[in-house]
């Protein structure tokens, strides 16, 4: 009893130690003060390094590749790991090119790379990518910003995300330069520019690594406005009449993707729930040869950095903890592929009650309604990159339903199909 009294007591004081930890971090960060550069010079990361050399040592291992178990930083396909996915999305750009994702210091380089790309993609698809698209918003004006096709707007970018994204070059504080992350919030009542330096370690992540969708075919909107949850998110699209993505070539159904929702999983995870950061596992305290200490700010699988990122607050050590992560991993990997593949069947179900002369309308109709809900619920879990880590739950939760409404879908494609085999023979005789 008093052991885990004690465990526990321990976990607090870490926190309680951790928090104030990180509130020396500030100091440090405003005695460091700014880094003297305008704003046009402060979207070049390169020019920080002399300020910051540490930071910048440790951004530049953002270049780094190499896996874990389920996630990683080298650019390979998902679909060599669960190949539904070509099925899933066909019809769409993610069924050509769909990668793990990667450093920062890539980001502009994949998004002008993808063949995911047409002619008319709007500039929207840069915003999360570049430095120098809080600038372009400031230049053409929102409006303006999302009226500009990509091709035009990739030929003036060439900075990666840096620097100026989360830090002000005047004052080094952390700040939130995307207006999509601004305005959502604001739908919730909540003020980012009153936010505590402990919210502003993972609001900074937030104006990136979010679901959203292209409001008017371009302006970028966080779906916030019921919550945070997969319900929430599914609930504000339904009130949007006919809202689609893509229809899918099989069944026919009004498909959603989405995108990867890193901070609505966390929010209402275990850690987002407790207070623990993003910064707090993603860019831990290091010290350097010197003694010195700064944050890391190489943003990776935080299997890498363990000992940094998790040992401050679990007591229990580096094997037990790559252990726990291995276990929420492993059990939604196991229950995300038999989602997938339910899917898929689905599909091809509805895509035979389509073609089958005399099904029931009504009924196959249901069925395309009820495939959207269960790819929406295992999408939440496959297009997450924590492989169920952030939330593991509701992750188990959510790929629950998923595989219960694609058999569901099934149910009601074969229903669909049995009244029109059944109508069909006494055709002839009339
Ligand atoms: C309690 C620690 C913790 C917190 C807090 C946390 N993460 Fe993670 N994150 C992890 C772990 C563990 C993984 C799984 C890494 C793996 O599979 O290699 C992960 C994976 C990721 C990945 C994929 C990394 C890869 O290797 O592909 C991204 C992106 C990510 N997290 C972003 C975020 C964002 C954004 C936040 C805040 C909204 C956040 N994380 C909060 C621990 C954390
Ligand atoms: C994705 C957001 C993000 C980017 C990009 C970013 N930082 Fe940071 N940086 C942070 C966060 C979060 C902290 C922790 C701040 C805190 O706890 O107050 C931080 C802290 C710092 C600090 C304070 C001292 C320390 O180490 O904690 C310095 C200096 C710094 N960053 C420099 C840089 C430099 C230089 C770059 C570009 C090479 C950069 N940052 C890019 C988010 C970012
Ligand atoms: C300006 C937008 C933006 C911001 C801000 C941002 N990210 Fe990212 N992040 C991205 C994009 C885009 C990628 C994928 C890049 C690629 O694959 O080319 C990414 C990739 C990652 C990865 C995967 C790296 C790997 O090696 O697999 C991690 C981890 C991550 N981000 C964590 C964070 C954390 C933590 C924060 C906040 C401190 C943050 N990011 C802030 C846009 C952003
Ligand atoms: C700033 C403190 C803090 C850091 C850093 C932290 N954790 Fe946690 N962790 C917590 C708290 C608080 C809980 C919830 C404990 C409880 O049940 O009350 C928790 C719960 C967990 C759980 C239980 C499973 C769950 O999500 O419900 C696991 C596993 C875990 N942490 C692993 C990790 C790993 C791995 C890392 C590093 C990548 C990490 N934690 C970093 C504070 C932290």
């Amino acid at each position: 009893m008093w052991q885990k009294a004690k465990k526990w007591l321990l976990i607090g004081m870490s926190i309680t130690s951790i928090f104030a930890l990180a509130a020396c971090g500030s100091n440090t960060s405003s005695q460091q003060g700014g880094v003297g550069l305008s704003e046009e010079e402060a979207v070049d990361s390169s020019l920080w390094k002399d300020k910051y050399p540490l930071q910048y040592a440790s951004y530049l291992k953002n270049k780094e590749g190499g896996m874990t178990e389920f996630g990683g930083s080298d650019k390979v396909p998902k679909a060599d790991t669960e190949p539904e996915i070509k099925k899933l999305f066909a019809g769409y750009g993610f069924s050509k090119d769909y990668n793990e994702d990667r450093g920062h210091v890539y980001a502009v380089e994949d998004v002008t790379s993808t063949k995911r790309l047409k002619p008319n993609t709007p500039a929207t698809c840069m915003t999360c990518k570049s430095t120098q698209v809080p600038l372009f918003y400031k230049k053409l004006g929102e409006d303006g910003y999302y009226n500009t096709l990509f091709s035009d707007i990739a030929k003036q970018t060439k900075h990666s995300i840096g620097c100026s994204d989360c830090h002000d070059p005047k004052t080094n504080e952390l700040r939130v330069t995307r207006p999509a992350f601004i305005e959502a919030m604001k739908r919730r009542g909540i003020d980012v520019t009153k936010a505590t330096r402990q919210e502003m370690r993972s609001y900074v992540c937030g104006q990136c690594h979010v679901e959203y969708y292209f409001d008017k075919g371009k302006v970028l909107t966080f779906p916030w406005d019921n919550g945070f949850g997969v319900d929430d998110i599914e609930k504000y699209y339904d009130a949007k009449q006919g809202f689609k993505d893509w229809e899918h070539p099989d069944s026919k159904a009004p498909m959603r993707k989405v995108q990867h929702p890193e901070f609505e999983w966390w929010i209402t995870g275990t850690h987002g729930t407790a207070g623990v950061a993003c910064a707090d596992c993603h860019m831990p305290y290091m010290r350097d040869a010197s003694g010195e200490k700064y944050s890391s700010h190489w943003w990776t699988s935080p299997l890498k950095t363990l000992e940094q990122s998790c040992t401050k607050c679990h007591t229990q050590g580096t094997d037990w903890l790559k252990q726990k992560v291995h276990d929420i991993q492993s059990r939604t990997w196991e229950l995300q592929t038999i989602a997938s593949k339910e899917i898929a069947k689905a599909h091809d179900q509805i895509k035979l009650a389509l073609a089958t002369p005399g099904a029931d309308q009504n009924l196959i109709a249901q069925a395309q309604r009820k495939v959207v809900q269960a790819q929406w619920r295992w999408d939440w879990i496959a297009a997450e990159n924590s492989r169920g880590f952030h939330n593991p739950d509701m992750a188990l939760n959510t790929l629950g339903k998923a595989i219960l409404m694609a058999k569901e879908t099934q149910e009601l494609a074969q229903q669909a199909m049995a009244k029109g085999q059944k109508a069909q023979p006494v055709k002839p005789a009339q």
